[in-house]
């Protein structure tokens, strides 16, 4: 191994969300977190030496994200995902939760149906919304330790949505239906860790295109897959795919650059891709910022190998966890995830849920954790548990759970 995961990094004094906000997120600065969704490992080097060349001109004045840029996230996709994709589908979102934004705004009206399927990441749900839509949940269900989307009831959700035509309290003044217009899609989904095969895709991709709905696949994590499993973009499906989705992509995830906001919203549909720009432009976010632009093309250029290499380090870590939890912690049933260093621990036989579960997690386990609650009503007795860190702070966060739980069972 050429890059050193190993290594433990003091991130605290950054302004690091996940370890500077402990107290104010948790109540108490000594849990060890293993929450919000970035890595604790540094950034390929490739990435931070771009990033200190353009540092040391010393002037940062406008930019512009070059040709070279987007030819990055060409050859990322054709590379990674096998998806050949054109320079002019690119645009370009200060972040993927900001791409799904500006998609619900610009494809939907307040009072719009929109579908999530929960368990989801919370921002799902605070944007539709925030934003005055409605949301409808196709919950996944889980069969046998999987979690399987329920395809059935969403054709009977789209079917009753369809028919009815109550009165728009929200926006009076508007000719109002209540059919569903976008599918808020997780791929792979995050907290369940599902990489949705290829006759899954397929199934959901048919029924948005027979029904109208706009697919917005939000596939930011699909460059953590493990072994077994392949990432496939949902649009690279086929043409009318592609003409019906907006894929959101980033780097941020998988290379530790989550604060550098850039992201990349790939739209093949030129109608929808014109749309999307004029809100972007009306908003005027569109533009970036110098070092997110770098560390992205740097990241899509240089960082396959450093990616190459974390991703079996991540295994191992999933590996060691899955390993610890059936022999050490079996209360707790971890969902082994297909990608994302993002676990659901199923927490069922703990007997606690909501906030009495979170508390023990914080305050007997001192780990600090995500609350399933907040993914939906569904993963009230469940937490997220992130173990893109090295093995050390991850041996550490496990065997604070297991003596808590071993206190709690006497
Ligand atoms: C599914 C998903 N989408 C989006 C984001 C955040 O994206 P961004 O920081 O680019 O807005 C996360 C972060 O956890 C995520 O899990």
């Amino acid at each position: 191994m050429e890059y050193d995961f190993d290594k433990v990094i003091d991130r605290t004094g950054t302004n690091c969300s996940k370890w500077d906000l402990r107290k104010e997120v948790f109540g108490r600065d000594d849990v060890l977190p293993m929450w919000v969704a970035d890595t604790d490992f540094e950034a390929p080097k490739e990435v931070i030496e771009a990033m200190e060349e353009r540092l040391k001109h010393g002037i940062y004045g406008y930019t512009y994200r070059p040709k070279s840029f987007n030819k990055s996230i060409i050859n990322w996709m054709k590379k990674r995902h096998g998806w050949d994709i054109e320079d002019e589908w690119i645009t370009f979102s200060p972040g993927v939760v900001p791409a799904l934004s500006v998609a619900i705004n610009t494809f939907t009206h307040p009072g719009d149906r929109v579908i999530i399927q929960t368990p989801i990441y919370p921002p799902f749900q605070s944007i539709v919304k925030e934003n005055g839509r409605i949301i409808v949940d196709n919950e996944l269900m889980l069969i046998d330790g999987r979690y399987q989307m329920d395809i059935e009831k969403l054709e009977e959700q789209i079917k009753i949505s369809d028919s009815s035509f109550t009165s728009n309290t929200i926006n009076e003044n508007r000719e109002f239906d209540q059919r569903i217009k976008l599918l808020l899609f997780c791929s792979p989904h995050n907290p369940t860790g599902r990489v949705w095969t290829k006759e899954e895709l397929l199934k959901i991709g048919e029924i948005c295109l027979e029904n109208d709905i706009l697919i917005v696949s939000d596939e930011i994590h699909s460059d953590i897959i493990y072994k077994g499993y392949k990432h496939i973009p949902i649009a690279s499906l086929s043409k009318d795919l592609e003409q019906n989705t907006i894929t959101c992509i980033a780097p941020s995830k998988t290379f530790s650059l989550a604060g550098l906001s850039s992201s990349a919203v790939i739209i093949p549909n030129k109608k929808i891709r014109d749309l999307f720009n004029n809100t972007l432009n009306k908003l005027a976010i569109g533009g970036g910022n110098i070092f997110g632009n770098i560390a992205l093309e740097a990241a899509y250029s240089y960082g396959e190998d450093w990616l190459e290499e974390l991703l079996i380090y991540l295994e191992e870590n999933l590996n060691y966890l899955m390993k610890y939890f059936e022999e050490k912690i079996p209360e707790i049933k971890p969902i082994k995830p297909e990608a994302t260093y993002l676990v659901w621990l199923d927490c069922k036989e703990l007997g606690l849920e909501g906030k009495e579960l979170v508390d023990f997690f914080v305050n007997e386990a001192k780990v600090g954790v995500n609350p399933g609650f907040t993914f939906g009503e569904n993963g009230s007795s469940f937490v997220r548990l992130n173990i893109g860190c090295p093995r050390s702070i991850l041996e550490e966060g496990l065997n604070r759970i297991e003596k808590a739980v071993k206190r709690l069972n006497k």
